[in-house]
Parts: C-alpha cells; sequence; structure tokens
C-alpha cells in the first residue's frame, strides 16, 4: 500500500469481476464455490481500495446476459449477493463503505429489493466512505434503452424538446447519474472484452486486462493495475502530455 501513496490513485475504478467459475472449475469444485469465494475477494478489495483513497468502486456482478445461466448457478448467485448484504451489519467494514445498486432493480424479486434498499439506506450516511457500487442484473443497452424511453416520455409529455437532449442530460438520466465516469476499468479472468458494461461511461476510461481470475485477486493486483494506469497519459482527444493517469 505505502508505496501507491502519493501517486495517481484513480477516482472511479471499475471492475469486471470475472472467472469465479473457471477458479472452482480447476479445483473439481462446484461453480458456485468459486463465487462465494468471489464475494470474499470484493470484500477484501474494497476495503483496500478503501485505504488508498479511491473514491469510486463499482463493481460487476451479474450481467442482464447472465440469466442464460443454469436456474441453480443464477440462485446461488442471489443467496450470495443477499448474504453479503445481510451480515454487512456486523463487517468491520460498515461504516466505510456507502453501498449503491445500478442495473435494473426494479424487475427483481420484491426481497431482493428490500435488501438492496436497506443496505443502501443503512450506509448512505456514512461519512468519509469509498461509494462501492453493484451492477446487479446490469446492461449497458439496457440502461441506455431505460434512459433513451425515460427521455421520451419526457417528450411526449412536452416536459422536453428533442433538441434540448445532450450528452449531459443523457448522462442524468443513465443509472450511474450520481457518479463521475471510471478512471480506470480492470477486467479479471483473462478475457480481452467488455461484455456490456457501463459502454457510455467507459468512453475514456484507461482499460487493464489481467488474466488473474477474481478469486486469486489480492491488494497486489489492485497495485499492478493502479501502476499501470499511473503511467498512461490520458488526452481525451486533445494533446495534453501529463502523466501519471492525469490529463
Ligand atoms: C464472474 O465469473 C461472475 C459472474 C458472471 C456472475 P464467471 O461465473 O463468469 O466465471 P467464468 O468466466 O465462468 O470463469
Ligand atoms: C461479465 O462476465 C459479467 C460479470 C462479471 C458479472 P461474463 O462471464 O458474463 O462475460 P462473458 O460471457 O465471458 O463475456
Ligand atoms: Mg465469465
Amino acid at each position: 500500500m505505502s508505496e501507491l501513496i502519493g501517486a495517481a490513485v484513480p477516482v472511479h475504478i471499475a471492475i469486471i469481476m470475472d472467472g469465479n467459475g473457471r477458479w472452482a472449475t480447476r479445483r473439481g469444485l462446484p461453480r458456485t464455490l468459486g463465487h462465494r469465494e468471489g464475494a470474499e475477494t470484493l470484500k477484501r478489495v474494497a476495503r483496500y481500495c478503501k485505504d488508498i483513497g479511491v473514491g469510486y468502486l463499482t463493481v460487476y456482478a451479474f450481467s442482464t446476459e447472465n440469466w442464460k445461466r443454469p436456474g441453480d448457478e443464477v440462485s446461488g448467485i442471489i443467496r450470495l449477493l443477499r448474504h453479503y448484504i445481510n451480515t454487512f451489519e456486523s463487517d468491520p467494514e460498515r461504516d466505510r463503505i456507502r453501498v449503491n445498486f445500478i442495473g435494473d432493480i426494479e424487475t427483481l424479486n420484491a426481497d431482493v429489493q428490500r435488501d438492496f434498499r436497506s443496505i443502501s439506506e443503512r450506509t448512505r450516511g456514512n461519512r468519509d466512505a469509498i461509494n462501492l457500487t453493484i451492477a446487479f442484473n446490469y446492461g449497458a443497452r439496457d440502461e441506455i434503452v431505460r434512459a433513451a424511453r425515460k427521455a421520451a416520455a419526457l417528450a411526449a409529455q412536452g416536459e422536453l424538446v428533442p433538441e434540448q437532449l445532450d450528452e449531459a442530460m443523457l448522462s442524468g438520466l443513465l443509472d450511474t447519474r450520481a457518479m463521475p465516469d471510471p478512471d480506470l476499468l480492470i477486467r479479471a479472468g483473462a478475457e480481452s472484452r467488455i461484455s456490456n458494461f457501463m459502454l457510455w461511461q467507459l468512453a475514456y476510461t484507461e482499460l487493464y486486462f489481467t488474466d488473474t481470475l477474481w478469486p486469486d485477486f489480492r491488494d497486489a493486483d489492485i497495485d499492478a493495475a493502479v501502476a499501470a494506469y499511473a503511467a498512461r497519459q490520458r488526452r481525451f482527444g486533445g494533446l495534453s502530455t501529463g502523466r501519471g493517469g492525469g490529463s
């Protein structure tokens, strides 16, 4: 941790937590045990990101496409997430994290929604906390479609003239309206793709792909990703030459 102090730590890190299933299969274990280990990894990573001064951590936990998986795997993932939420009360990190959700939450079962609301409300007032956003039943295309529908509804009600709709307004209709765009995206699990995660918000995000499977991910992997980020030059289409993940 110490060597990172003073380095260009990203304000917002997004993570595609991939590789749980392969981690388990390689050990001859059921995939659900990989998801359980992945949930433990998330706890550690959130704590570490808070320690190094990251302001926002957004993690991809379940995509709109993950419903294609066998029912027992899906219900196992939902059960684990609810367990993660329900044990939060006794977690020493309780006061250092503000939890939020993005995705199509309204179509989930009422009891799941209740758990999501409960942890969001319980942690909302935490001061000096990292903003942990869990993307669940999240798909970027679905998010953009839902935002477009909201804009269309406003127009139909005569509250929006189409010419008024600009990037800032559309951003404000997305699930992520309250947060800055990610500075760094990390994908664990040896795949080099985005898999429908934050397509709008990642426009100028630095991308970092690693072979490490999510359950094997440790503080040192965050260090490596942040070091890679610090060495990048961000230009946002311009010509600036700043280093250190800066602009
Ligand atoms: C990521 O791990 C977790 C979810 C997608 C819910 P996977 O379950 O995709 O693990 P692999 O990619 O099969 O190893
Ligand atoms: C992305 O992983 C979704 C999550 C990590 C929640 P997937 O395992 O679903 O992605 P693909 O299918 O390999 O693209
Ligand atoms: Mg996967």
